[in-house]
């Protein structure tokens, strides 16, 4: 560990939580390299943007902050600005940044962020950009440094990358194909935070269900939610995303047998009707869709069942949506993201005739949203009168003497409390329900 004060650092994170994840393994290498995070109101010496490709609303948007971080190098012009994440890994982004972006000296990709300090030193040394996105992805890096944001609950990576391919998706040309860690360093990973005080865990894949198809051992998602069920200690076991194509009973069934398996599945639908399933290459069909939510329902009472969902997918006809609308009134999802289909350059989708027009996906959109928002808050209303079990996050950002965690299901509580509240477990009576939060009082006595 060096000593040695490089500078400050400042690190702006976009996209899903692999993102946020590999942005704390960043700020643990640069801390590691003697780099501290810059304090409130100074200009940082640098600057890592982590971004995202997966829409082009992402994109444009970072492509903005890109250029305002010119700015900084005016002020200062020893700062460096670096770009990594998935954009940079896509094709042809270096060369775009190369001609539209030089201010950013540094660019590197999903696969070599482990070398970033070394990029750093070789920038500093040779007053050359760097430009590293070389494809690395047969390795897995255990034991890289990483400093989290949050100190009650924890990402933890369990596959990286993706198989699938559906067809609308740059995911699997940006993180490469899928790899599983090896269990016994994800077990400890997770007995290390549980002995740093951590009580929750979210356990991270692109497919998580596909978890272990790689390994040399037999061992699945099923084995690794039982082993992880075991270390004591722990309160809380989430997992995301769960593709539902490899989703099953048995499954199911682990995850009910495991009492620190939360009560919420994230189950990205994407579509209500059969044919575009199928133009979109996800390998289940509506009915077996529905089976698995009577399954989870039947298996798992009081689960809380969340989605993805995507229109305007090319060719995607009035009646391709009003499926999509009855799959969204029959399963009654206590939450939906829900988005417009962006064209992404490389993927079969974007080459697909009859792409749609914005403004039909966006008519197409708000109605989604509107039927969506309805469901979600008649769910949490349901939930009004009964005692739920809070994980206290911290405090209110507009209200210190209120506090906000999480229940099992995932769902947002917000109750008087004090900071002895925050990093415990407290069971909180719902008085009123919103579209996105509930609202309680603490239940003295109970934890
Ligand atoms: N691996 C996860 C999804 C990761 S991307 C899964 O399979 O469920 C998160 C979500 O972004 C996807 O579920 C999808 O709904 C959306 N998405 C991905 N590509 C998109 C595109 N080209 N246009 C619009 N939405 C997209
Ligand atoms: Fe993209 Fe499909 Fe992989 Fe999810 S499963 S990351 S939507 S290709
Ligand atoms: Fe995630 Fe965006 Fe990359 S959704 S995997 S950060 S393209």
């Amino acid at each position: 560990m060096t000593t040695q004060h490089n500078g400050y650092y400042l690190i702006e994170t976009y996209g899903c939580q692999m993102n946020e994840r590999d942005s704390e393994v960043i700020a643990g290498l640069l801390e590691t390299a003697g780099y501290q995070a810059v304090p409130a109101g100074q200009d940082p010496d640098l600057v890592v943007i982590n971004t995202c490709s997966v829409r082009d609303s992402a994109e444009k948007k970072i492509y903005g902050r890109i250029g305002q971080w010119k700015d900084l190098r005016r002020r200062k012009p020893s700062a460096v600005v670096a770009v990594g994440g998935c954009m940079a890994q896509a094709p042809g982004t270096v060369e775009f940044m190369q001609k539209k972006y030089p201010h950013v000296e540094l660019v590197f990709g999903t696969h070599n962020l482990h070398r970033l300090p070394e990029f750093l030193q070789q920038l500093q040394e040779t007053g050359m950009p760097v430009y590293e996105v070389a494809n690395e992805e047969h390795q897995v890096h255990e034991g890289l440094p990483s400093a989290r944001e949050n100190h009650i609950k924890a990402w933890v990576n369990v596959t990286l990358g993706c198989n699938n391919f559906c067809t609308y998706c740059i995911v699997p040309y940006v993180r490469g194909r899928e790899r599983s860690r090896n269990p016994a360093a994800i077990a400890a990973e997770v007995e290390e935070l549980v002995a740093a005080g951590y009580k929750e865990v979210t356990l991270l894949g692109q497919n998580v269900n596909s978890y272990g198809k790689d390994l040399p051992e037999d061992f699945g998602f099923a084995e690794l939610l039982q082993l992880i069920n075991r270390i004591a200690g722990l309160e809380r076991i989430r997992f995301t995303t769960s593709h539902p194509r490899d989703f099953t009973r048995s499954l199911i069934e682990t995850c009910a047998g495991c009492e620190k398996v939360c009560e919420h599945f994230h189950l990205p639908l994407q579509a209500g009707s059969n044919r575009i399933l199928k133009l979109m290459n996800r390998g289940y069909s509506r009915e077996e869709y529905f089976r698995l939510v009577d399954q989870v329902r039947e298996l798992v009472p009081g689960a809380a069942i969340t989605t993805d969902l995507i229109v305007g997918f090319p060719g995607e006809t009035e009646a391709d949506f009003q499926d999509t609308l009855a799959a969204v009134e029959y399963v009654r999802f206590d939450n939906a993201f829900t988005f417009m289909y962006s064209p992404r350059q490389g993927t079969k989708a974007a080459e697909m005739p009859d792409q749609l027009p914005r403004s039909v996906k966006r008519e197409r959109l708000e109605r989604l949203m509107k039927l969506q928002y309805g469901i979600s808050r008649a769910e949490n209303e349901k939930l009004v009168g009964q005692r739920v079990q809070v994980l206290v996050e911290g405090e209110s950002k507009k209200d210190p003497t209120r506090f906000s965690g999480r229940t099992r299901t995932n769902k947002l509580v917000v109750f008087p409390g004090e900071p002895a509240d925050v990093g415990q477990l407290r069971m909180v009576e719902i008085k009123r329900a919103k579209t996105w939060t509930l609202h309680g009082e603490k239940v003295e006595g109970c934890s």
